[in-house]
């Protein structure tokens, strides 16, 4: 059995890509659509509530595009909105957070991990909770570094400005002890080798992009959802509003060939 359908792929902006580099790497049959919310960006400032709501409205979008399974590629958008969107959406879905969680258990040696994702994110205590349900004995140290978002989507991979700013905000991750830090922003993937060069040797990154993708591969082993083997797979990307800058710097750090980007406009429940 086969399902050419694609994979539906949201992320409130542009930085979900990184999911979808992974998911390109691990399941070339796959055709991919993916929406990212540009109109709305970031959701890593906003209340639950909000980002419950946007999240809601961009899955309702992918149901629409007809995909066989969705993949909430945002940090954000998984720790405040999977569990609603698992008790209404038709398809199967896949946030983030329980991805990174298993993976961080499985690299710490000490059993302390580091979160650092947005304000939404470790407001949420959505990796505490998730790594605490695999683990009681476990000690997590999180921290929100908004900062790093709007410095990754200026381009500043590799800048002194960026490293200080990291410095600033992992010195007391460090300081605690921490053996692993998982990475629970989408955007961070991209500043890997920046965060790698302010941690000790010792400490484990976790990228949730990658972690993400290989749950999303067992899924549709699971579910026996795989593209026909021999067929090559698309990707398609859709954006609410036109892309900016930051398209082109994904694209070129990620090397990842995007065709025409296609708009979107959210539709709202009175239209659906
Ligand atoms: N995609 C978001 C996340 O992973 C980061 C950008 C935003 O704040 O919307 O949390």
């Amino acid at each position: 059995m086969s399902d050419s359908r694609p994979i539906g792929v949201f992320d409130s902006g542009i930085g979900g890509l990184t999911v979808v580099k992974a998911l390109r790497e691990l399941l070339p049959n796959e055709n991919i659509f993916y929406l990212g919310d540009t109109a709305r960006v970031p959701y890593g400032g906003k209340s639950a509530s909000t980002v419950e709501r946007y999240s809601i409205e961009m899955t309702d979008l992918l149901v629409v595009e007809d995909v066989k399974a969705v993949v909430i590629a945002c940090n954000s958008a998984s720790a405040v909105a999977l569990p609603k969107l698992e008790e209404t959406l038709s398809v199967p879905v896949i946030g983030v957070i329980k991805p990174g969680a298993q993976a961080a258990l499985a690299a710490t040696r000490n059993q302390h991990v580091g979160v650092i994702g947005t304000r939404a994110t470790i407001k949420s205590g959505a990796y505490e909770r998730e790594l605490r349900a695999l683990n009681p004995h476990v000690r997590v140290s999180a921290c929100a570094c908004p900062l790093l978002v709007p410095l990754i989507e200026e381009g500043w991979l590799e800048d002194e400005l960026t490293d200080r700013v990291i410095a600033r905000y992992l010195g007391p991750l460090v300081h605690q002890g921490i053996d692993t830090l998982v990475l629970g922003c989408t955007h961070y993937p991209l500043l890997v080798h920046a965060i790698s060069r302010a941690l000790p040797k010792t400490v484990s990154l976790v990228d949730s992009a990658r972690n993400c993708a290989m749950a999303v591969k067992k899924l549709l082993d699971r579910q026996s959802l795989h593209a026909p083997r021999d067929s090559e797979g698309t990707l398609q990307v859709a954006l609410t509003d036109a892309p900016d800058t930051f398209l082109g710097v994904a694209r070129r750090a990620l090397q990842l060939e995007i065709g025409k980007v296609q708009l979107r406009e959210v539709l709202h429940p009175a239209k659906l």
